[in-house]
């Protein structure tokens, strides 16, 4: 059989693949390859096989018997005809055709499968990493592999029209400073000494920005040895880039193109261009620093009715409220829940207040809470007029440090109007001025919140040793959802704010010269102002795909314990093979 010229489906094995076969080839005579759905027999004349590709299954039409079973690999070759009337299947695309007349080809053949191949039988997640091979052939698994490379092919395809340059960087590295826990890999030829995996390629592309390729990305594996959850694997992928001569908003727009490109492949649409938040605004509005803007809920600051309140559990630095609409229905024993949950957060308690009738005709409503005898007129109508609750709402109060207050209150408006990361409508935002430290290590050393090369905002240099706490970095991330999507800064490229970042970090420079010694060594030799970005490859992608967790868009993820249930990995290497490189085994955990 040769193949039809032009066609991309045919090859010298088949002339069309399964799920494209409709009325349109009636009459031509078709060879097409695949498993074995299903097989039905009708007595011994006549045999109907259903055979899949991953364009769907087509019904063939044997005369005789076949000897066939589930998931055999088969070529079938017949000619096409319209299904005999009554009994064309209208949940099928190809259901008004078969192909008859068919004789049969075994090309190989197969045990019982360990799951039906259908998207609609229940599987345990371990039985399908198992045999994650059958499982990868059930339709979803399909699309959402073939989504991911669409992606790929479109983010790779706008970066290219934006003039960035692919250049791939080493697996076998140096620690980097993203500061997750790296993998290691021991040397042979250096016995004691290892090569880390990258986290991401951030010295590498910032050393070729030191090298002129000024428009940089990659597509690149990163590696991090955290703990796995939906949206998180020891291996994942980043549309990595960066971009010499640029600032904050060079950067947001070329990355803002290419997901919005890539967004209108996946999705068929091309989305709104994407807001901006502060940081500090995101963490007022929302108590977080990716916001879901996809429900309402904004957080209100009540400090200002509770100033020199008489309440004590509101002698607070900050009094935050947020509005549950039509939540005043909400019982003791829900109520209690939450109260546990937000001091689980760190909160010391929950207020809350329902919104219910004033007493005479047109008065204003009255609050039903434990603490509404102890709140002054004032209070009480401070509080409804701030939230604008009306009746029938549940107002609910934090008061503690502004940081706290904030975060409990946002993690609370998720934890109530939270919905699944991937249910539309996709709302994107560029979240920027992120704090340049985030927190104090053991040592009462700031921590800096993206990594130490990141560029203070300019208008706080100077406040940058007498106080760090205050001073925004120009760093970024790209939120969808309530996802974080990725992330980015303007770097250092001046050699003395380095030095200053290092000091106020607590890193000697005889520790910055040993763990990048190489990366502020090539800045000695022209550094060019630069900045970059990484987006989550597949966090996009489950987004797109509808997934709720990243392992539905990845070919062969761990499982949450972080093993490969297929390949056995990790495993324990033969002694030999551990000598080879300088180890000597160490007793199995339990
Ligand atoms: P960051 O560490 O924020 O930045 O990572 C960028 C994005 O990568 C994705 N990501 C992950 N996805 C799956 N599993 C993981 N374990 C995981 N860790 C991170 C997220 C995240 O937003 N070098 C800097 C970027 C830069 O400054 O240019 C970096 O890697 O979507």
């Amino acid at each position: 059989m040769t193949a039809i010229p032009g066609s991309l489906d045919a090859t010298s094995m088949r002339t069309h693949l399964c799920g494209r076969i409709g009325q349109a080839e009636a009459g031509n005579a078709v060879r097409v390859c695949g498993w074995v759905a299903k097989r039905r027999e009708h007595g011994e004349h006549l045999a109907f096989v259903d055979v899949r590709d991953h364009t769907g299954i087509v019904q063939c039409v044997i005369p005789g018997t076949v000897d066939v079973r589930s998931e055999y690999v088969i070529a079938v070759e017949g000619v096409v005809r319209p299904r005999p009337e009554g009994t064309v299947n209208p949940d099928l695309p190809t259901g008004e055709v078969e192909i008859g007349d068919c004789t049969v080809e075994i090309l190989g053949i197969a045990e019982p499968p360990p799951f039906v191949v259908d998207d609609r039988v229940e599987v345990d997640e371990s039985i399908r990493l198992k045999n994650r091979f059958v499982d990868l052939r059930r339709p979803r698994m399909q699309e959402n592999l073939r989504l991911r490379a669409k992606v790929n092919a479109s983010l790779r395809a706008s970066m290219d029209r934006q003039g960035f340059v692919e250049v791939e960087t080493p697996l076998l590295w140096a620690p980097t400073p993203e500061g997750a826990r790296e993998f290691v890999v021991p040397s042979r030829l250096h016995h004691g000494s290892f090569y880390v995996l990258p986290q991401s390629p951030q010295l590498a592309k910032q050393l070729l920005m030191v090298a002129g390729f000024d428009r940089y990305f990659q597509i690149a594996r990163c590696m991090r040895d955290e703990d796995l959850r939906a949206d998180r694997q020891f291996e994942f992928s980043q549309l990595d880039v960066e971009a010499s001569f640029v600032s904050q908003e060079d950067v947001l727009a070329f990355v803002s193109e290419a997901v919005l490109s890539a967004a209108e492949v996946a999705t068929g649409e091309r989305p709104d261009p994407i807001p901006h938040i502060t940081w500090a605004e995101a963490i007022d509005r929302y108590g977080t620093d990716k916001p879901d803007l996809r429900f309402g809920m904004e957080l209100v600051d009540l400090s200002a009715v509770f100033d020199g309140t008489e309440v004590k559990a509101f002698a607070a630095p900050c009094v935050k409220a947020m509005v549950i609409e039509g939540g005043a229905d909400l019982g003791r024993s829900k109520l209690d829940k939450l109260t546990d949950r937000a001091k689980a957060l760190g909160a010391k308690g929950l207020a809350w207040f329902r919104v219910t009738e004033g007493g005479g005709e047109g008065s204003t409503p009255g609050l039903d809470s434990p603490l509404d005898r102890f709140l002054s007129e004032s209070e009480r109508a401070g509080l409804l007029s701030a939230t604008t609750a009306a009746v029938g709402d549940l107002v609910l109060v934090v008061a503690d440090e502004y940081r706290l207050a904030c975060t409990v209150l946002g993690q609370l408006r998720v934890d109530i109007g939270g919905r699944p990361v991937s249910e539309g409508p996709f709302r994107y935002l560029w979240v920027v001025d992120f704090p340049m430290f985030d927190g104090v290590d053991g040592d009462a050393n700031p921590i800096a919140a993206h990594h130490p090369f990141t560029m203070p905002h300019p208008d706080d240099l100077d406040r940058l040793e007498s106080d760090p706490a205050s001073v925004r970095s120009q760093a970024y991330d790209l939120v969808l959802n309530g996802w974080e999507l990725g992330s980015g800064s303007v770097r250092i490229h001046r050699g003395d704010i380095q030095s200053r970042v290092f000091a106020v970090l607590g890193i000697s420079e005889e520790e910055a010269e040993s763990r990048f010694g190489f990366l502020l060594g090539a800045f000695r030799f022209g550094a060019p102002p630069h900045a970059g970005f990484a987006v989550g490859i597949d966090r996009l992608v489950a987004v797109f795909a509808g997934e709720e967790s990243i392992r539905e868009v990845i070919a062969f993820p761990k499982t949450q314990s972080g093993s490969d249930p297929m390949t056995g990995a990790p495993k324990p290497l033969a002694a030999g093979l551990l000598a080879e490189v300088g180890l000597r085994p160490a007793p199995a955990k339990d």
